[in-house]
């Protein structure tokens, strides 16, 4: 099995060396490899380096403060324009039911995951933001109402080694042949 698929954690805190650019160009690369439905790839990173722009996303992700510890962001946007026409004035919240919306961020959430594994085989840490709405993250990324931000993911070298988190058993999610099938 993949090493990084283990040893990946959610890091939240950050030395304050940066990222060397060919690795951030590599954990880009891993995204932009991901396998996409009709190999759309609907998707766009967004990578946050400057003090200011970190402070204002980081206060929109309801001022999880530890983020500013993360030298970069990088910030997954899902478009539904590279799956289908779009209408004018489209806007797009939490509460859009579109379904080429959902395929967006289906997609560009295994973009995002590869972007996680990617890093830690490099050595850097990462976690998964998700905690801010539309309306609010939009606006300080100058991102058109028709795009749905998926995540944001600080980025940059550990400065904690968290235990492995718990997760449910096998036992408990997997089943053979059909939903009310025999348990592992
Ligand atoms: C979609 C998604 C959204 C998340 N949002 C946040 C968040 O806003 N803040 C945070 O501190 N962690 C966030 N996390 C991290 C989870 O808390 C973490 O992945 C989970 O507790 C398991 O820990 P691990 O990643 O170390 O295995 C998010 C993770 C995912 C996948």
């Amino acid at each position: 099995m993949n090493d990084s698929i283990q040893h990946r954690r959610s890091i939240r805190k950050f030395s304050s060396k940066p990222i060397e650019p060919e690795k951030l160009q590599r954990v880009l690369e891993a995204g932009r490899l991901a396998p996409s439905g009709n190999n759309k790839q609907p998707w766009v990173f967004i990578v946050v380096q400057s003090e200011q722009q970190r402070q204002a996303v980081m206060e929109a992700s309801h001022n999880q403060s530890w983020m500013m510890s993360a030298p970069t962001f990088i910030v997954a946007v899902a478009d539904i324009a590279e799956r289908a026409e779009v209408e004018p004035g489209l806007y797009l919240d939490e509460n859009s039911p579109h379904w080429e919306l959902k395929r967006a961020i289906r997609d560009t959430a295994i973009a995002a995951g590869n972007m996680l594994l990617a890093a830690d085989g490099l050595g850097l840490g990462t976690c998964w933001v998700g905690f801010f709405v539309q309306s609010e993250i939009r606006p300080v990324l100058g991102i058109p109402d028709d795009k749905f931000v998926l995540g944001v993911i600080p980025i940059g070298y550990p400065a904690e080694q968290p235990p492995a988190r718990p997760r449910k058993a096998l036992a408990e999610i997997v089943r053979y042949e059909r939903w009310g099938g025999i348990p592992m």
